[in-house]
C-alpha cells in the first residue's frame, strides 16, 4: 500500500538525512575485474549491502507514467518496438509538444532556449535562491527503445506531480529540463544541448556552419523545429555556472549489473570519459572486375583494417574499462562492383581513465597513418569531435540520493555510469549526481530494451524524496 508523502510530518526526517547522512565506505572483496577500477576512480565502494530504513512511499502514478511512456514511444520513424525519434524531425517536435503539454498540467511555467532545450519549473516558496534541476532527453536512434533518456523527463515530471499531491512546497525552485539532442544521431554531436547550456563557445560557433548528412544545416534544421530564430545568438543558450545549486537526471542503467544483482537503485558516483572519431580515407576507386589487385587502393579496405585496429588498440590497454566502437563504417560509391573510392568511419572511445583513452585514440591516429601511407590511399580526415574528461558527482547529492533510496526501504548500489549523459555536461556548470534503475539484461540503444514500471516507480520515488532534500537545502 502506498503512503502520500507528507510534508509536515516528513520535514524533520528530511533534515535528519540531509545533515546526519554520512555514508558507510566499506572495502569489500569483490570478484568483479571492473570492481577495483571502478572503485579507484569513484572513490566509492562499487558494492554496498542493502539497507531497509522507515517506509515513506509518494504516492508515484505509476500505470499513468508508464501510459506516458508507451504514448511518447509512438512518436517515431519506425515501428514498434524500436524507436527512432531524431532531432528537429517531426516527430522530435510533436513529442516535444507532447512533453510541454505535461509540463503544463503539472504546473510548470515552460520556456524553451535557442536550440529547443525545454525548461517546466515549479517556484520554491524562496524563488530568490538557485533552483535544484533534473531532466534527461527524449530523442532516441535509429531502432532503439522507449525508455532511454524518456524515463527521466516523464519521471520528473511525474515526481513533480507526486510531490504536489503529497502537499510538499520546495524552498528552492525545481526545474525540469528536456535536453536538446543528448543523442549525436544528426549532426554528430552528443549531449549538444547540454554542452551549449555549460557554455561551449567553440559549439555554439561551428553550429553556425554545421550540416547533416542531407547537407541541411543546423540552423535551417532548427528553424524548420521553431527554434533558433536569431542565428547569431545561441551563445544565449549558455548558463551561468551555479546557476543550478544542484542537477540530478534519473536514467535506466543500460548496464546489467543492477537487475543481476536485484538491486534497485544505482547511485552514480562517475560517468566515464567519452570521444568520438571522425575518419575520411580516399582512394582512386575502379571498376571491381577490371583493376587488378595490385594496382588498387582500396578506400574501403582501408577503413575495414582500422576498424580492426580499434579493436587492438582497445584490447591492449588491458582493461576491461577500455572500450570502442566503430558504429559507422559508410564506403563510396557502395556499388557492388565498385572498388570504395571513398570511406567514412565514426568511432566512439571511452574508458573510466582518461589518459588511458587518450592513449587508445593516438594509437588509432597512428594507424590511420600507418594504414594510408600502406595502401596508399589519402587520409583526407581524422577528426576528434569530441575528448571529454570524466566527472565525478558531487558527495553532498549521492548522499542525498543515499539518503532518499534508504528512507524508501530500497535496496541500493554506488557504481559509475559507463554511458555517457547529460549530466556529464550539467556537472561543468553545477553539482550534480544521477540515480540509476535497472533494466532487463542491460539491453539499451535497441528495441529490447525495458525496465518494469515498479523499477520505474522507484526510482521516481528516489527522484522526488532527492529532490525534497536539495530543495530543502
Ligand atoms: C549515450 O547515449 C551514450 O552513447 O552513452
Ligand atoms: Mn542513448
Ligand atoms: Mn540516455
Amino acid at each position: 500500500m502506498s503512503m502520500r508523502f507528507s510534508y509536515s510530518h516528513s520535514l524533520p526526517l528530511v533534515f535528519l538525512f540531509v545533515f546526519c547522512s554520512i555514508p558507510t565506505i566499506l572495502t569489500r572483496h569483490n570478484e568483479d575485474p571492473t570492481a577495483k577500477t571502478m572503485h579507484d576512480f569513484s572513490g566509492y565502494p562499487v558494492d554496498e549491502p542493502p539497507h531497509s530504513f522507515i517506509s515513506n512511499s509518494l504516492s508515484v502514478d505509476a500505470q499513468t507514467l508508464q501510459k506516458q511512456i508507451n504514448e511518447l514511444s509512438t512518436f517515431s520513424d519506425t515501428s514498434s518496438p524500436s524507436v527512432t525519434r531524431v532531432l528537429y524531425t517531426e516527430k522530435d517536435v510533436l513529442a516535444r509538444r507532447y512533453i510541454k503539454n505535461l509540463m503544463g498540467l503539472a504546473g510548470l511555467s515552460v520556456r524553451e532556449d535557442a536550440v529547443g532545450n525545454i525548461f517546466g519549473r515549479w517556484d520554491g516558496f524562496e524563488p530568490e535562491l538557485t533552483a535544484v534541476a533534473t531532466g534527461s532527453h527524449i530523442d532516441a536512434i535509429p531502432y532503439s527503445g522507449k525508455y532511454d533518456g524518456v524515463v527521466g523527463v516523464l519521471g520528473a515530471i511525474e515526481a513533480i506531480n507526486a510531490l504536489k499531491r503529497s502537499g510538499f512546497k520546495p524552498k528552492r525552485s525545481l526545474e525540469i529540463i528536456l535536453f536538446t539532442s543528448e543523442e549525436p544521431t544528426r549532426f554528430g554531436i552528443s549531449c549538444l544541448g547540454s554542452r551549449l547550456l555549460a557554455g561551449d563557445v567553440a559549439l555554439a560557433k561551428a553550429l553556425k556552419t554545421t550540416v547533416d548528412g542531407q547537407n541541411i544545416s543546423f540552423l535551417d534544421a532548427a528553424r524548420s523545429a521553431g527554434y533558433a530564430r536569431d542565428e547569431d545568438n545561441l551563445s544565449s543558450v549558455f548558463l551561468k555556472k551555479g546557476s543550478y545549486s544542484a542537477f540530478v537526471e534519473l536514467h535506466i542503467e543500460q548496464g546489467p549489473i543492477l537487475e543481476e544483482e536485484g538491486v534497485s537503485i544505482g547511485i552514480v558516483t562517475a560517468i566515464a570519459a567519452p570521444a568520438s572519431i571522425k575518419v575520411d580515407f580516399e582512394g582512386n576507386g575502379g571498376h571491381a572486375g577490371a583493376v587488378l589487385m595490385p594496382n588498387r587502393n582500396d578506400a574501403g579496405l582501408a577503413a575495414a583494417e582500422l576498424a580492426l585496429a580499434v579493436e587492438k588498440h582497445v584490447l591492449e590497454s588491458g582493461s576491461v574499462d577500455t572500450v570502442g566502437t566503430v558504429g559507422i563504417l559508410e564506403l563510396h560509391p557502395g556499388a557492388i562492383n565498385s572498388i570504395p573510392s571513398k570511406s567514412h568511419l565514426k568511432i566512439d572511445t571511452r574508458d573510466i581513465d582518461e589518459k588511458r583513452r587518450n592513449v587508445v585514440i593516438q594509437k588509432i591516429h597512428e594507424s590511420a597513418i600507418t594504414i594510408a601511407r600502406k595502401r596508399k590511399v589519402t587520409l583526407s580526415e581524422f577528426n576528434i569531435i569530441n575528448q571529454d574528461p570524466p566527472v565525478l558527482s558531487e558527495k553532498s547529492i549521492i548522499e542525498a540520493m543515499e539518503a532518499a533510496s534508504k528512507e524508501l526501504n530500497l535496496t541500493q548500489k554506488f557504481m559509475i555510469s559507463r554511458a555517457y549523459h547529460d549530466s556529464l555536461f550539467m556537472a561543468r556548470i553545477s553539482p550534480m549526481g544521477m540515480i540509476f534503475i535497472p533494466c532487463y539484461k542491460g539491453y539499451s540503444h535497441k528495441p529490447e530494451e525495458y525496465a518494469s514500471t515498479e523499477d520505474i516507480a522507484n526510482g521516481v520515488k528516489v527522484l522526488a524524496l532527492t529532490l525534497v532534500k536539495l530543495s530543502l537545502h
